[in-house]
């Protein structure tokens, strides 16, 4: 998928992030390993957010004056670099959302709800995260369809052989992530798209994981709807995207009613705004989404070609270190199937991974430890809980070393413990 780039400079990249330079304690520099929970901001997001506050704030697509004509300008300005970003072809397709959740939601609520019917059938997959799973059971109780999922292998990848026996004439709807954001495991997306369409089911994939880390095309991808969320790409939090081909959106009924998504209201009805308005009800996050504008312009100034290649560099290291820790298990197959996000667990259940993230974090290491959002692929594994390091191009070889050997540490104190 990527081209072979320059190294990364990262040093001077770091530099651009103030929280990752302090000490967590006395002595004890971060070590921040939690980014598939949330990306940290550059001081250029930073401070696209604070001078909005500081001389350009107003509401948007409402009065007339100075200040909310800059703010339309930053705003709509924001909506056409995700566009760029993601290879979409007008900004009438790109919807800006609280996040990932609330974008799924909303395809689930207004395509779902206006589509499905009883006996239709919606095709998830054992892998994914509660966003992309309980908004189409709630739309299965409402709707009478029926929700199926393709299944995971032991290795933890998608178990694609089964896709032509649950892809049948009765799929509408195919949600898929690009990006598992336990095992980090990266999805044929394309050929899963190809088959849906074949079979004439709409597809939507759940970028959250996937956005952030590797280059995306919508159009060259023939995705219909692509979800993500800001705070994972270095952007604010309280913002998203969905993505909706034009025609698919077109189609839409609003989700939410309110301002801003009407062309007009009389006592017996209303007739709703065109795109993107029609989608975005309400005063939408303004801020934020000038914030996620200067993200795509960071991002796009390293390189998502060089990031995932960082990012391929620091996993390889990761599974090298654990893969030496006395008694760990990485939940998912081999970094070259990967992004950046490494799950585990020691094999005689003790060190508990909440414990390891509690001990771990005495280190300055902060990990993430529980179901991360997604039971049912835990549940495949017999498993409730697993402890997970999440990368970003920002992290380094010497971070993911301090991440062995606090692991290391946490064994010994559960060694003496016995
Ligand atoms: C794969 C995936 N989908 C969806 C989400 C939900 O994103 P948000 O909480 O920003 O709506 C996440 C967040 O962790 C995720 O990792």
């Amino acid at each position: 998928m990527s081209t072979v780039s320059a190294p990364l400079d990262i040093e001077t990249l770091r530099a651009d992030f103030p929280i990752l330079g302090q000490e967590v304690r006395d002595g004890v520099p971060l070590v921040y390993l939690d980014n598939a929970a949330t990306s940290q901001r550059p001081r250029q997001v930073i401070d696209a957010v604070a001078d909005c506050y500081r001389r350009d704030y107003a509401n948007v697509h409402r009065s007339l004056h100075t200040l909310a004509e800059r703010s339309d300008e930053l705003f709509e300005g924001a909506r056409e670099k995700v566009r760029a970003f993601m290879g979409a072809e007008t900004p009438e397709e790109i919807i800006f959302t609280g996040g990932t959740t609330a974008a799924i939601n909303t395809v689930a609520r207004s395509f779902g709800d206006a589509t499905l019917g009883p006996g239709d059938e919606i095709l998830l997959t054992e892998m994914e995260h509660h966003s992309n799973l309980v908004p189409w059971q709630q739309l299965a109780e409402r709707t009478g369809a029926t929700v199926r999922y393709l299944p995971v292998t032991d290795d933890a990848r998608l178990d694609l052989d089964a896709l032509d026996r649950l892809l049948t004439e009765r799929t509408r709807l195919v949600a898929v992530t690009v990006v598992s954001n336990v095992t980090g495991v990266i999805n044929p997306v394309e050929e899963i798209i190809r088959r849906a369409h074949d079979a004439g089911a709409v597809v939507l994939l759940d970028g959250a994981q996937g956005v952030p880390h590797l280059p995306t095309d919508v159009a060259a991808l023939g995705c219909d709807f692509l979800a993500f969320s800001g705070h994972k790409m270095l952007g604010p939090s309280g913002v998203g995207v969905l993505y909706g081909r034009r025609e698919l959106l077109e189609r839409m009924p609003p989700f939410l009613g309110g301002g801003s998504m009407i062309r007009r209201v009389t006592l017996e009805g209303f007739r709703p705004a065109d795109l993107p308005q029609k989608l975005e009800a309400g005063t939408p996050p303004i801020v934020p989404a000038i914030g996620l504008g200067a993200a795509v312009d960071y991002l796009n100034s390293v390189g998502l070609d060089a990031i995932a290649e960082r990012e391929g560099r620091l996993t390889r290291r990761a599974h090298e270190v654990l893969e030496s820790t006395d008694g760990v298990r990485i939940l998912g197959p081999s970094p070259e199937h990967k992004t950046g996000i490494v799950s585990f667990v020691f094999t005689s259940g003790r060190p508990h991974p909440h414990d390891v993230a509690q001990l771990v974090d005495r280190h300055g290491v902060a990990i993430r430890a529980g179901h991360h959002c997604a039971m049912p692929l835990h549940a495949r594994f017999g498993l409730s809980a697993t402890a997970r390091a999440s990368f970003y191009f920002y992290n380094t070889l010497e971070e993911v070393e301090k991440l062995g050997e606090a692991l290391e540490a946490t064994r010994r104190v559960l060694t003496r413990r016995k």
